[in-house]
């Protein structure tokens, strides 16, 4: 059973500037509801027991959005407000089954992930990258039946725009499972078009091993001096441990950048 998701929430957000120059981005809301909020909610229908947020001073405003307990209990005993009692019991609810880890430092994906060593107790763990949202369709509930059926790592793919594959992890298929899983041969981190392997990007759903824990922690930086999970990946990869590419059935919304975030907000207001 995969019971423990990792989440990491430490990046700067530059690509919704200026919204984030004092705001963290996975707290602005996207039709009344703050991003991270959908995150927990398909982790929760997923059966995750407990989530790991890897956060910086910086990004301090995520921790107290969850343990502002003063506040709601002060408000609450002024005006018993249905609504808000509501809202606090779901705040409640997250808290209780998220733990903070810190990156002070925004050395990339890999990096962050190595920040959870520690606590990580079983031998697969979810990640979910929070500019990732996947609607209609709980994405990490079917990955982690494909990781149980095939006892294997899972990542959640689409296919891409050849002119947009720089923008995400690429990877090539060894052979087809069925429709819609495949398992993969290689994995690149952004790659330019001219040597993109295809156009099935890697999106942020990943269902990983404990093992990945010793790459990364040899891994040098890569592309932009940052440490790639990527990386760390293909070079499971190399050593034949198989990783499944999972095209996901909801629908994805990109909330990493400004046109993505606004578009993002008009798409949920419609389901
Ligand atoms: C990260 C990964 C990339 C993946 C993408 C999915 O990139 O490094 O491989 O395709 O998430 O959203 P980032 O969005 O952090 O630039």
């Amino acid at each position: 059973m995969i019971k423990q998701a990792i989440i990491p929430l430490a990046g700067l957000g530059t690509r919704l500037l200026p919204l984030t120059s004092v705001f963290a981005k996975e707290l602005l809301p996207i039709n009344g509801k703050p991003g991270i909020e959908y995150i927990l909610d398909e982790c929760i229908n997923a059966g995750i027991k407990e989530v790991i947020f890897i956060i910086s001073k910086k990004k301090l405003m995520i921790k107290n959005y969850f343990y502002n307990d003063k506040f709601y209990k002060d408000i609450i005993k002024k005006k018993k407000d249905q609504r808000i009692i509501k809202e606090y019991k779901k705040i409640l609810k997250y808290k209780k089954m998220i733990k903070f880890v810190f990156q002070e430092k925004p050395l990339g994906t890999g990096d962050a992930v190595l920040k959870t060593k520690k606590f990580i107790k079983d031998k697969y763990f979810l990640m979910l990258l929070p500019d990732d949202l996947i609607m209609k369709s709980n994405c990490s509930k079917s990955m982690i039946s494909i990781h149980k059926k095939y006892n294997s790592s899972v990542m959640a793919s689409m296919k891409v725009n050849k002119k947009d594959v720089s923008r995400w992890g690429i990877y090539n298929i060894k052979k087809n499972i069925d429709k819609n899983n495949f398992i993969i041969k290689n994995v690149v981190e952004k790659p330019s078009i001219k040597s993109a392997p295809s156009k099935n990007a890697v999106i942020g759903r990943y269902i990983l091993p404990k093992t990945i824990f010793k790459k990364l922690s040899k891994l040098k930086p890569g592309s932009g001096k940052e440490i790639h999970i990527t990386d760390a990946i293909q070079s499971l990869i190399d050593e034949n441990y198989r990783f499944i590419g999972h095209n996901f059935n909801g629908k994805y919304l990109d909330c990493g950048t400004m046109k993505g975030y606004i578009n993002s907000t008009l798409e949920i207001a419609k389901i």
